[in-house]
C-alpha cells in the first residue's frame, strides 16, 4: 500500500488525476473503473481540464462503474449514470458506447448482475479502479458483512449509507434501499487501485481500514492485500494515522 499525502482536497484531486492521466497515456485503450460520490468530483474536474488543454485523449478508453442505485433511471438526477455523464463523460471525448454501469432499472436482479460481470470479463478486467471510501468502510456499495462479497450483487444499503447519501436527495425517503455493486473480488482483480479520501470526518475510518485488521466488517481493509494500491488522502483524512 502506498500512501500519498495531499494538503487539501484540491491537491488530492490533482495527484489522483495525475495517476489516472499516466494510465490513459501509457495505455490509451485502458479499462478505467470509475466511482461516484463527492470525493472523485475534483479528480474528474482536473481530468476534464487537462483534456481541454489537449493533454489527454479518452477516445479509446473503456469504463466500468462501481455501482448504481436500484430503481433509478439513468435520467434521474441522483442516478450514478447521470452523475457520470454530468461530472465527466459529457465533457471529454469518451465514446458513450464504451461506458458501462449496472442498469438500475433491470427487473431481474440476478440477470443484471450476471450481465455486468460478463461486461467486465469481456473487457479483460480493470486496469485502474478509482474508489472513494464510505464512513463505515464501504467501497462501491460493499457494506460491512461477515464475508467479502465476490462479484456484482444486489445489496441492501445500511442506514448509515442511506443517511450519508440522503444529503443529495430531496428527502431521505427518496434514497433507494437497494443498489447494484461490483464485488470485492472484481475490485481486487483490478491491476491498480486508487482511492481518494478527504476530510476529518473520514479520519477514523482511514485509520481503521488501513491500519487495523483486514476484515469484511470494514470492506476497504481488504485493499491492504492488493499488490498495487495507492491511497491519496488529504491531511485531515490522515490526521489519525502517522505518515511520513
Ligand atoms: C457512496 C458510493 C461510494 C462512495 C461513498 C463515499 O455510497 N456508493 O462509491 O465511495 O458513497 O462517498 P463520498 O465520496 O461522497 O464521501
Amino acid at each position: 500500500m502506498k500512501i500519498i499525502k495531499a494538503k487539501d482536497y484540491a491537491e488530492m484531486s490533482r495527484k489522483a488525476a495525475n495517476i489516472i492521466s499516466a494510465q490513459v497515456i501509457m495505455k490509451p485503450d485502458c479499462v478505467l473503473g470509475l466511482a461516484t460520490g463527492s470525493s472523485p468530483i475534483g479528480t474528474y474536474k482536473q481530468l476534464i481540464e487537462w483534456y481541454e488543454k489537449g493533454d489527454l485523449d479518452f477516445s479509446a478508453v473503456k469504463s466500468v462503474n462501481l455501482d448504481e442505485y436500484k430503481g433509478l433511471t439513468a435520467e434521474h438526477d441522483q442516478s450514478y449514470a447521470y452523475f457520470m455523464y454530468e461530472n465527466l463523460f459529457k465533457h471529454i471525448n469518451i465514446d458513450m458506447a464504451n461506458t458501462n454501469l449496472p442498469n438500475g432499472m433491470a427487473e431481474d436482479a440476478d440477470a443484471e448482475c450476471a450481465r455486468y460481470n460478463g461486461v467486465i470479463d469481456s473487457l479483460g478486467g480493470i486496469d485502474l479502479q478509482l474508489l472513494g471510501l464510505g464512513h463505515n468502510g464501504h467501497i462501491g456499495f460493499n457494506e460491512p458483512d461477515d464475508t467479502f462479497p465476490t462479484l456484482t450483487h444486489l445489496v441492501t444499503l445500511t442506514q448509515s449509507t442511506i443517511n450519508a447519501n440522503s444529503r443529495l436527495f430531496a428527502s431521505i425517503d427518496e434514497v433507494p434501499g437497494y443498489a447494484f455493486t461490483m464485488g470485492i473480488q472484481t475490485i481486487m482483480q483490478a491491476k491498480k487501485v486508487l482511492m481518494v479520501v478527504s476530510g476529518a470526518d473520514k479520519a477514523d475510518i482511514v485509520a481503521k481500514a488501513f491500519f487495523g485488521p483486514v476484515t469484511p466488517q470494514v470492506p476497504a481493509s481488504v485493499l491492504q492485500l492488493h499488490s498495487d494500491f495507492t491511497l491519496v488522502a488529504d491531511e485531515a483524512a490522515l490526521s489519525k494515522v502517522v505518515t511520513a
